[in-house]
C-alpha cells in the first residue's frame, strides 16, 4: 500500500500520479489534501509519514510546490527516508543506496511527464541490500 499526500502546490501533479497509480492498478492510500486552495504542508507530509513509520503503508510519496518543505517534515518522523527526486538517477540511486521509503517531488520545479518517469523508477527499484549500505542506513537510524 502507498502512500500519497499533496500541499495545495502539490494538487494538480498528485492528480497525475493517482491517474499513473490507478492506471498501473497500484493500491494507494490518499491522506489528502483535495484541492488547490491554500493548506500548511506539514499537516499532509505528516500524514503520509505517518502511515509509513507505521506500517500502515510500505511507501509514500508527497508533493508540494518545491518538495523541500514537505520532505523535511517527512524525514522528522523516525524510521522515514524521504528523498527530494526531480531526475531518474536520483529516485534509482535512493532506492538501491538508501532504501528510500518515501520520495518527494516539488511539482513547480518538475514537469508531471517527467514526475511520472520519476515515480516509476523509484517505485520499481529495489534496495540493493548491499552489506555496506545496510551499515550506512542502520548509522542513520542511531
Ligand atoms: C506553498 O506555497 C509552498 O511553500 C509549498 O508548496 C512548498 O514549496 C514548501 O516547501
Amino acid at each position: 500500500m502507498l502512500a500519497i499526500a499533496c500541499d495545495h502546490g502539490g494538487y494538480g501533479l498528485k492528480q497525475e500520479i493517482l491517474g499513473y497509480l490507478d492506471a498501473h492498478n497500484i493500491a494507494y492510500k490518499d491522506f489528502g489534501c483535495d484541492s488547490t486552495e491554500a493548506v500548511d504542508y506539514p499537516e499532509y507530509g505528516r500524514r503520509a509519514a505517518m502511515a509509513v513509520a507505521n506500517g500502515e503503508c510500505d511507501k509514500g510519496i508527497i508533493i508540494c510546490g518545491t518538495g523541500i518543505g514537505i520532505s523535511i517534515t517527512a524525514n522528522k518522523v523516525p524510521g522515514i527516508r524521504c528523498a527530494l527526486c526531480h531526475d531518474c538517477f536520483s529516485a534509482a540511486a535512493t532506492r538501491e543506496h538508501n532504501d528510500a521509503n518515501m520520495l518527494a517531488l516539488g511539482a513547480r520545479v518538475i514537469g508531471a511527464g517527467h514526475a511520472l518517469k520519476v515515480v516509476e523508477t523509484f517505485l520499481n527499484t529495489p534496495f540493493s541490500n548491499d552489506e555496506r549500505h545496510i551499515r550506512r542506513i542502520e548509522l542513520i537510524e542511531k
